[in-house]
């Protein structure tokens, strides 16, 4: 992708890194993240490249071992951008001053604009339209404090901070203290498209069309005439690459979906909708569900479970991609996320590469060369991708759902019947959470038994029955969560139907627990 018209990320350590990114692809730039060590020659070599954006960071400039940036990234005749430590950074190589601030500085601070400069312009006349237009968000404990004036002028300053944006006088670098890619800085997407666009002479060509069509290209010459298999959960990571792939090589492509017995109502039937009748993709479905349930019958340990499914899943997968003869390609959705290899401030690199259950734990004489068209692709990104491809919504809009299903929310024991009640349930919390149109803004909702049974009063009866809590959280990438606070009567429609509607169930609780401490999922 490096090709692409783009901007470089080098990577300081900090929390929004990604986030800059994903600001960059929001304004039709397409952005790369690369690790603080790349050299300014070897930027420079990329070829589509615009510009460079140095992130902020945790460590101090003054530490010994602090993470620094080669130098002459400054000089290259590339646009470089520094935000919050990326312009303490450049502040400390281009004969400025960095201190500890006398108090960290976190929350919004509003700037005083001096010159607008091309990173500023636009932003004091939308004020009329926008009166928190110059509303920043700071979070730094060290600041500049001195620069040379010969060398720097001061582009915007705050109370608290005399170098709130900067720009050198030679050099095609500026700075900002506060941070546009976080969304408390009302103008931050005014100021990266000033960088981009007027800064770098970014064109701004990052459309997923144009994405699709190149990753076709890149799919045919990886495959030729090769056979693909791919595994298809019903989620739309995998189903976007299946998609992608049929377009690409139609009729090169298998895909197989493991039915464990703990997927959700309508779950096989949506994908075989999908994927049969609307892209005509040989699809397998290994009907599994019998050995998956009687392995787990009478287990109770969560992670027992949870090692019982992901080793049946890696047999039963085997032996479907063992059917498909002449397949050597296993493709895989593999997102941007999980690849970046982020240089942390300390310890060095934090690889995080997520191992998908269906490829860790096969066998060795199983080698398939990897199709991951979607690695350099943010969620948001995925979903767009899918609606462009032609993707129904419900599987462009799905919200996450575990590797091990139902397992993890029928806690205890795992029977037919208890799997029977929490389908049902779960059908009703997405038909209600749908309606109050409030699908595409909760990260998941869904149901959870719970074998703990209660007393209750049905007309004149007595029942003793299972409790079913509700699950809802918001969240922006599942690492952190925050418990939904839905509208009451939203909740009363979901109790009143599953206690109606689902016998078995006469209790209904919500969940109020935020990750971190509790988990999203229940076990
Ligand atoms: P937890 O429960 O750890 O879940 O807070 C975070 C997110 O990950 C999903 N999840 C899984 N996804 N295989 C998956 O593919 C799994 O084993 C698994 N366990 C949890 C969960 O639904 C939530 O979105």
């Amino acid at each position: 992708m490096a090709a692409h018209e783009h901007v470089a990320i080098l990577d300081l350590g900090s929390q929004y890194t990604q986030l800059i990114a994903r600001r960059t692809r929001e304004l039709g730039v397409y952005s790369e993240i690369l690790s603080h060590k790349t050299t300014a020659e070897e930027l420079k070599k990329r070829p589509g490249i615009k510009g460079v954006i140095l992130s902020g960071g945790p460590a101090s400039v003054y530490w010994k071992d602090s993470p620094r940036v080669d130098e002459k990234v400054f000089s290259c005749g590339l646009p470089v951008l520094g935000i919050c430590y990326g312009m303490q950074l450049a502040a400390n190589a281009l004969g400025g001053k960095v201190i500890p601030g006398e108090k960290r500085e976190f929350g919004h601070a509003t700037i005083d604009i001096r010159h607008e400069d091309v990173l500023l312009a636009g932003l004091a006349r939308s004020l009329s339209e926008n009166p928190d237009a110059l509303r920043v968000w700071m979070s730094h404990g060290d600041k500049v404090a001195g620069l040379p004036a010969d060398k720097f002028d001061t582009l915007a300053t705050t109370p608290n901070c005399e170098y709130a944006a900067v720009k050198h006088k030679n050099l095609s670098f500026w700075g900002v203290q506060f941070h546009p890619e976080v969304r408390h800085t009302s103008s931050g997407m005014l100021v990266l498209k000033n960088f981009l666009f007027n800064a770098c002479g970014c064109r701004g060509d990052w459309q997923m069309s144009g994405f699709i069509d190149e990753q076709c290209d890149k799919i045919r010459n990886q495959v030729g005439k090769g056979h693909v298999i791919c595994g298809l959960s019903g989620g739309v990571d995998s189903s976007v690459v299946a998609a992608l792939i049929a377009k690409a090589i139609p009729g090169q492509l298998t895909c197989i979906m493991v039915d464990n017995g703990l997927l959700r109502s309508g779950e096989v039937e949506g994908v075989r909708k999908a994927f049969e009748g609307h892209f005509k993709v040989k699809l397998v479905v290994a009907d599994a569900a019998k050995r998956f349930l009687d392995k787990l019958a009478g287990i109770t340990d969560p992670d027992e479970k949870r090692k019982i499914i992901g080793e049946i899943f890696i047999r039963v997968f085997e032996a479907e991609a063992r059917k498909v003869k002449g397949a050597d390609f296993l493709a895989q959705g593999t997102l941007y996320p999980d690849v970046i290899e982020s240089v942390a401030a300390h310890g060095g690199p934090t690889a995080m590469i997520k191992r998908h259950h269906n490829v860790g734990g096969l066998p060795e004489d199983m080698k398939f060369e990897l199709v991951e068209p979607l690695r350099y692709l943010f969620k948001d990104e995925v979903r767009e991708v899918g609606r462009e491809i032609g993707l129904p919504e419900h599987l462009v809009w799905r919200q996450p759902f575990p590797g091990p299903g139902l397992a993890v929310r029928c806690l205890g024991d795992i029977t037919e019947e208890k799997l029977s009640l929490l389908r049902r349930a779960d059908v009703i919390v997405q038909e209600e959470v749908e309606k109050a149109g409030m699908t595409r803004r909760l990260w998941q909702a869904f149901a959870v038994l719970l074998p703990v049974k209660s007393i209750g009063v049905m007309g004149d009866e007595r029942t003793h029955e299972f409790t079913c809590a509700l699950r809802a959280v918001e969240s922006v990438d599942g690492m952190t969560a925050d418990w939904a606070r839905l509208d009451y009567d939203l909740l009363r429609n979901i109790s009143n139907r599953i206690i109606n509607e689902v016998r078995g169930f006469n209790r209904v609780v919500y969940d109020i627990s935020s990750k971190p401490p509790a988990t999203i999922e229940w076990e």
